[in-house]
């Protein structure tokens, strides 16, 4: 990669500026594509699209033929936009709308992913009337609590999404089944989860339910583990490495489905997180020091409205600064422009001390950061550029014209 000064960026292109390293993101993913490979059975990983949805990502993931999943009308339309290739399309959501399956059916998604029962008759209703074959997945609970933030745990029994693992319908509904081509099982307990056996226990679950299936003749080729791997935002975090975690993973599936006798033929994961968060930074300006009782301050151009992870779940963060000062480390915390308490991106962070002007550089900021932005206090959402070769821009700075379109103005009557 050519290397460019954060400074000649960012005078180029202004800040926030969230800047994507694609060459180290695509050895990344050629890294998985290669630990995740079994002789037994044929794999596939799925990018989470939720982490970050943009034509330049699925344009990427479309070349490098990964899977992606979609959960919207409008990531499947930006899919679209990237003339995704829809065999490569898991169709995910805990309330699809007629409109959306109808869209999905019309696009040739592989994989519906059915999250509840009414939802499976929707689907049912329509398979009626079309002649595509329909294949799905059920998403199960399979009621595994993993050590996350209580926001981003989906496997508790209360959880919203999936059918319960203990519900006794579900074997007889999957019985009786004449229009849906039931493939298999998809589970994912949560995000952010660094104990690797969170993810064994939950696969061995998994497993020894498609064995009791078999052993009442109804055999599923097709299995879904989800996503939900950590990463390290501060060096608190013990995140593992998810090359060297996926080559242990497929030994114990080979030895599991060997053990119980099973026959799969696809297993599938559902990174979003791991597969893009370290491959993104975003550099801001730091606009005003402030010093209260207690607390150094330093204000920076953006804030929960380009991350609102801080905020939403008490998410943690470094940085760095640049120009590099030498002056000695202090503490502070690094507090957004937004009108609310809770934007502090950075609670306490040692650094040499600042000057107005210096930017501040988040770093790991590729998932749901961009994906989640919004316009409170109608600030902008910032902009995405790549650097590989040369520079491009992934997603141009909103506009003022951007925000304000398709937004009336009152008349007297
Ligand atoms: N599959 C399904 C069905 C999911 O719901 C998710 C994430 C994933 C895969 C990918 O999980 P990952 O590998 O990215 O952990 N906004 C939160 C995270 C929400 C995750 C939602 N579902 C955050 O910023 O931490």
């Amino acid at each position: 990669m050519k290397k460019f000064k954060i400074e000649e960026l960012v005078k180029t292109y202004g800040t926030p500026l969230l800047i994507f390293d694609e060459e180290r993101f695509i050895d990344h993913l050629l890294e998985l594509e290669t630990a995740f490979r079994s002789t037994r059975f044929k794999t596939g990983i799925v990018y989470a699209s939720k982490a970050l949805s943009l034509p330049y990502i699925y344009d990427i993931l479309e070349y490098y033929k990964y899977y992606i999943d979609i959960v919207s009308f409008g990531e499947m339309l930006t899919a679209k936009a990237s003339d995704f290739n829809f065999k490569h399309v898991f169709f995910h959501g805990n309330n699809k709308s007629s409109k959306e399956l109808m869209k999905a059916i019309e696009l040739g998604v592989a994989y519906f992913v059915i999250d509840n029962y009414e939802e499976w008759d929707r689907l049912k209703t329509i398979a009626k009337t079309r002649k595509e074959e329909i294949k799905v997945l059920i998403r199960i609970n399979p009621r595994v609590e993993a050590e996350t933030h209580e926001f981003i745990k989906t496997a508790t029994p209360d959880s919203k999404f999936g059918i319960d693992i203990e519900d006794n319908h579900l074997i007889q509904r999957i019985r009786g089944e004449r229009d849906l081509n039931i493939q298999g099982f998809h589970i994912h307990i949560g995000s952010q989860i660094f104990r690797k056996d969170s993810f064994f226990k939950a696969a061995n679950i998994l497993l020894d339910y498609y064995k009791k299936l078999k052993e009442q003749d109804i055999i599923l080729p097709v299995i879904n583990l989800g996503g939900g791997f950590g990463v390290a935002y501060t060096e608190k975090d013990e995140a593992f490495s998810l090359a060297d975690f996926l080559k242990d993973y497929v030994l114990f599936l080979e030895h599991e489905i060997k053990n119980k006798d099973l026959a799969i033929k696809e297993i599938y994961i559902e990174p979003g997180r791991s597969l893009i968060n370290d491959y993104m930074n975003t550099v801001y300006e730091i606009g005003t020091k402030k010093r209260v009782p207690g607390k150094n301050y330093l204000f920076i151009d953006g804030g929960m409205g380009d991350n609102i992870r801080p905020a939403l779940y008490g998410a943690e963060y470094t940085a760095i600064t640049d120009p590099k000062r030498p002056n000695d480390k202090m503490d502070f915390t690094i507090g957004g422009k937004f009108c609310e308490s809770s934007d502090i991106l950075i609670d306490r962070i040692s650094l040499p001390d600042p000057e107005t002007g210096d930017r501040l550089m988040v770093l790991g900021t590729g998932a749901y950061t961009y994906a989640m932005a919004s316009n409170y206090n109608r600030f902008l959402k910032p902009m995405i550029i790549s650097v590989h070769d040369d520079i491009h821009t992934m997603v141009e700075r909103q506009s003022i014209e951007d925000l304000l379109k398709g937004e009336n103005h009152w008349k007297i009557r």
